[in-house]
């Protein structure tokens, strides 16, 4: 199938880019290269500079290559970003993605895979969290995602878009091409791989959570884990595949709270992504060290303002609906990737 893939030069979009090309599909990237690279795309993957949230260019674009299916999976993604300037959250990620949408049903092109997040669902009452668990973000970030989501389903009711809402838990490690670079970089591991080179100062946020050490536990999951799980959420899409079918398919009764409503014409389903286990933050700072061989120096900090004290996935439906495990579970073997990866590159990318 030809997919169009919005911000396939970012950190996840370039390795589902990846993925896909290996699988043997047709890409099309569209990124405005904001936060993203040129550099992170393999040679031969077309390539369009600009906004999923601009009609205009969507429309071109579309008109010129027709595309099967599309991976959204560009967005405005800081969480602190969000709380002060909810505004360009709700502008980008939620007027734009509509902007999006209404472009891509005016072409006809009636499925999606989208980039959700573990952030809707704020502070859970229970782990592991499964996917029908309360939506209650606590941040602009999460809620723009939810609110993305909830268009999705209304989308397939009224419209026939097949879509699958991926929530990502913490997304680490790197292909052999691509890794994590954000500026500003806020996530754990490439902040203690940036302190074990010497270039930035390390700090461990909050000892005193309810945890056995102390320190938060995220869900890690390795990002060629999470390329697979879109090429194959893609694939749930199909026109007849009775996963994404609005009919009452096995999914349909299975997972009521996918559905708008019981004549609706396509499902739009959530499937969180996740290790199944979780990692402290003090787990990750010792398999780092495991990696690089040597102490990393830190400090330890208050907490960090919103910060739930465990965030572990319930990842059961991505196996039960997907065919999809995660098969990177070790720690270490990710933090590797993520260490590997900037060793060979370490001025990041050129562009
Ligand atoms: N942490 C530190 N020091 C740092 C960076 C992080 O101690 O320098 C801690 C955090 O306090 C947290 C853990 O490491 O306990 C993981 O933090 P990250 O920033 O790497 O990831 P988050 O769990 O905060 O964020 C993830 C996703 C977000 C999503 C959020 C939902 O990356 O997109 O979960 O809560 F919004």
């Amino acid at each position: 199938m030809r997919v169009l893939v919005t911000g396939g030069a970012g950190y996840v979009g370039s390795v589902s880019v990846e993925a896909l090309v290996a699988a043997g599909h047709d890409v099309l990237v569209l990124d405005d290269l904001s936060k993203g690279h040129r550099d992170a795309l393999p040679g031969g993957v077309r390539f369009v500079q600009g906004s999923y949230g601009d009609p205009a260019v969507v429309g071109q674009l579309l008109a010129n290559t027709p595309v099967d299916a599309v991976l959204h999976c560009a967005a405005r993604s800081l969480v602190a970003e969000s709380v002060s300037n909810p505004a360009l959250y709700y502008r980008e990620n939620v007027a734009g993605g509509v902007a999006f949408l209404e472009v891509l049903r005016e072409a006809g092109v009636r499925r999606l895979v989208f980039s959700s997040t573990a952030a809707v669902y704020g502070t859970p009452a229970s782990v592991p969290i499964r996917e029908d668990a309360v939506l209650a973000p606590i941040n602009p970030y999460g809620e723009t995602k939810r609110t993305f989501e909830g268009a999705l389903r209304w989308y397939a009711a009224a419209y026939g878009l097949r879509s699958v809402s991926l929530r990502y838990f913490n997304v680490a490690g790197a292909s052999g091409r691509n890794g994590e670079v954000h500026a500003p970089e806020t996530h754990l591991i490439p902040n203690v791989l940036a302190a074990a080179e010497g270039r930035a100062a390390l700090t461990v946020f909050g000892i005193d959570y309810p945890t056995p050490d102390g320190t938060c536990i995220r869900d890690y999951l390795h990002v060629e884990d999470l390329a697979r799980a879109h090429v194959l959420a893609l694939e749930a899409t199909s026109p007849g595949d009775p996963r994404t079918a609005g009919d009452g398919g096995p999914v349909g009764r299975t997972a009521p709270s996918d559905r708008t409503a019981a004549d609706s014409r396509a499902a739009a389903l959530a499937i969180n992504l996740g290790n199944g286990g979780g990692f402290s933050v003090r787990e990750v700072l010792s398999a780092a060290e495991t990696v690089v061989g040597r102490p990393i120096p830190h400090a330890i900090g208050e907490r960090r303002a919103g910060d739930p004290p465990v965030l572990v996935a319930d990842a059961g439906r991505a196996d039960e609906i997907l065919g999809w495990r995660a098969q990177h579970r070790d720690i270490v073997e990710i933090v590797a990737s993520a260490w590997a990866w900037r060793q060979a590159h370490p001025d990041g990318y050129r562009a």
